[in-house]
């Protein structure tokens, strides 16, 4: 799959998305080294905070269903899922992605229906604390 196609999943992904209260609709598509693709979308609840973002979504998917290595994402988001530019990664996900992913994991931030940003990991998260901390 190409960088391009993965970010078609993502937009298709952020359709699922349960976002009553913040409306911003949001998907991200993961793909593994071994060419496995995972989908998310935010779901959001009526209490706040037991909302989860698009990417970790995808992400604990993937691990609950047995993948530990991980190739590139791309998130795609916006009001009412329209896309309107960027809708980069939290901090929260950036760091659950450091926990499974290398430095040069590539994160490709959707921009609209034919375009996106590419970025490493280590660009979106210098000097990460990981695993590697705490041998
Ligand atoms: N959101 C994501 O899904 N991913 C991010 O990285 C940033 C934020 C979601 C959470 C919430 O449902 C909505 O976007 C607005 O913050």
């Amino acid at each position: 799959m190409n960088e391009k196609e993965l970010c078609s999943k993502a937009i298709e992904a952020m359709e699922k998305a349960y976002a009553p209260y913040s409306k911003h609709k949001v998907g991200a598509a993961l793909l593994t080294e071994t060419g496995r693709l995972f989908t998310g979308c935010n779901i959001e609840n009526a209490a706040y905070s037991p909302t989860v973002c698009a990417e970790r979504v995808a992400l604990f998917t993937a691990v609950a269903a047995g993948e530990r290595k991980f190739k590139a994402i791309a998130v795609a988001g916006g009001k009412d899922g329209i896309i309107d530019g960027a809708f980069p990664p939290c901090g929260v996900c950036r760091q659950v992605m450091a926990e499974f992913c290398p430095p040069d994991f590539k994160v490709l931030v959707v921009t609209g229906n034919d375009s996106f940003k590419k970025y490493t990991l280590s660009e979106l998260l210098p000097e990460a604390f990981t695993p590697e901390n705490i041998e």
